[in-house]
């Protein structure tokens, strides 16, 4: 029973839920495995920063390279972020024959086609079940339990810090940039917490999801990205008076072998299982074309329910250390990749207008929409005792995406329409 050697680059907020879980449950872990698990050496930054677990300082070096060096180690947890430097210490590490367990989807969504490429030529494993939805298990899902069958459709919840933000402006009237200090203050954000607001984050995950899901190579490129923050508590407000919840939600469609994928701020209908995923919580819905609807929840970020994926997965290569079957391809993403044009994509919009509060206004609206074949569910009018201008709130039919940009860009040059407050995507 010889040990199994971990490296872990990264004693942040998920590297110290990892050494507390492999710690706290090394019996169970081991008994699962048939060795002990050990962390033998560990890589920060900044070794006089104050942490909240005890660990023996000989382990602790500023230097990544000591770990990936270091001939006794097994397995590299990567749990550091970042893109260039930390590719260049996985590449290196797979060239040393160890195996990698990370949780940066960045460099995943950015460079895991190179990386599983040279896992599978030195014959490792790289696993990053944590990279995607925190603590819900869902990569390992699409890759085995949807195997048989064929998906259409993703569509998630998958960034904690944009859903704590929402739900504390929808819930608690809380302001936006409060709750963000809050994220942050709570480990949930990353270091740089534009990638989150902005939607960068979600689309690098519904990247890697859709990649496994749709066996398609999508790139970062291939997902129409927009984040929150200029999502208002008024346009929260609109959202619930008309029965919807404000959500950041990624959706990857597929339609006739082609793909959609995108992350926005979207409305989904309150009786849709997603709109009730409150906090820091994550979900993924998946519509296979066999199993019909199905839902995967659970925290998506934090110290402790990361650091349970993570660990999972250093038990997965730790297992196949065992039976010899490391660098197994995962998924073969061998589908050509045929995107969707902005006239196939097709949703429902809402629309709040600030317009001149005179006759024949409205005419003049519904107007430019007919000329563009956008066909509408409901229009409502009323004045806004703010200002002079009346509000007039806008839901349509399922319209695609070009004639709605037709729609808008039409809009500029109508003089009775003071300026388009909000638009964004219905759901459900
Ligand atoms: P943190 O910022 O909390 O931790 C990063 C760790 O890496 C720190 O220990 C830091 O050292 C160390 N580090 C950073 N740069 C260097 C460097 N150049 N050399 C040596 N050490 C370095 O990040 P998180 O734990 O939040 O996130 C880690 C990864 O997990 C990221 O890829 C993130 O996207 C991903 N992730 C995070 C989740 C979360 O809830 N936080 C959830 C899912 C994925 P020091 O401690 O000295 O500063
Ligand atoms: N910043 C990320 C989030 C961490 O808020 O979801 C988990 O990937």
């Amino acid at each position: 029973m010889k040990p199994v050697k971990v490296g872990l680059l990264g004693l942040g907020t998920v590297g110290t839920g990892v050494v507390r879980i492999v710690e706290g449950n090394q019996e169970d872990l081991s008994s699962q495995v048939g060795s002990p698990i050990i962390i033998e050496r560990i890589s920060v930054k900044n070794t006089e920063k104050p942490r909240d677990i005890e660990v023996d300082p000989s382990k602790i070096t500023t230097d990544p390279w000591d770990v990936i060096r270091d001939p006794e180690i097994d397995v590299i947890v990567e749990v550091m972020g970042g893109i260039a430097g930390t590719k260049e210490y996985i590449l290196e590490a797979l060239e040393r024959g160890k195996h990698i367990v990370t949780a940066n989807k960045d460099l995943m969504a950015l460079h895991g086609s190179e990386i599983l490429a040279k896992a599978q030529e030195k014959q490792c494993d790289v696993f990053y079940e944590a990279s995607v939805a925190g603590g819900i298990p869902i990569i390992r899902t699409l890759i085995e339990g949807f195997s048989s069958d064929k998906i259409m459709k993703i569509m998630g919840i998958v960034n904690g810090t944009t859903n704590y933000i929402l739900t504390k402006m929808s819930q608690e009237g809380a302001s936006y940039d409060d709750a963000l200090k809050e994220a942050k203050e709570l480990g949930y954000a990353e270091s740089d917490p534009t990638s989150d607001v902005e939607g960068l984050d979600a689309a690098r995950k519904m990247a890697i999801l859709s990649t496994l899901g749709f066996r398609t190579n999508v790139e970062l490129s291939d997902v129409s990205v927009k984040g929150i923050s200029g999502v208002s508590k008024e346009d929260i407000a609109f959202a619930k008076r008309l029965g919807y919840e404000m959500k950041l939600l990624g959706i990857a469609e597929r339609q006739n072998e082609e793909f959609s994928i995108s992350v926005e701020p979207t409305m989904i209908r309150n009786s849709h299982p997603i709109a009730s995923v409150n906090g820091v919580f994550n979900a993924v819905y998946v519509f296979g074309e066999a199993v019909g609807e199905t839902m995967f929840y659970g925290a998506g970020a934090g110290a402790m329910p990361t650091a349970t994926s993570v660990v999972a997965d250093l038990v997965a290569v730790v297992k196949n250390l065992k039976l010899g079957v490391n660098g197994l391809k995962q998924i073969v993403p061998y589908k050509q990749k045929k995107l969707k044009s902005d006239e196939d994509i097709l949703f429902k919009n809402f629309l709040l207008l600030h317009v001149d509060d005179k006759a024949g206004v409205l005419a003049k609206i519904t107007q430019v929409f007919a000329e563009y074949d956008v066909s509408l569910d409901s229009v409502v009018q009323q004045a806004n005792p703010n200002n002079t201008n009346a509000e007039i709130i806008i839901v349509t039919h399922d319209a695609s995406k070009a004639s709605m940009n037709k729609v808008l860009k039409h809009f500029e040059e109508l003089s009775v329409i003071r300026r388009v407050k909000s638009h964004y995507r219905v759901e459900g």
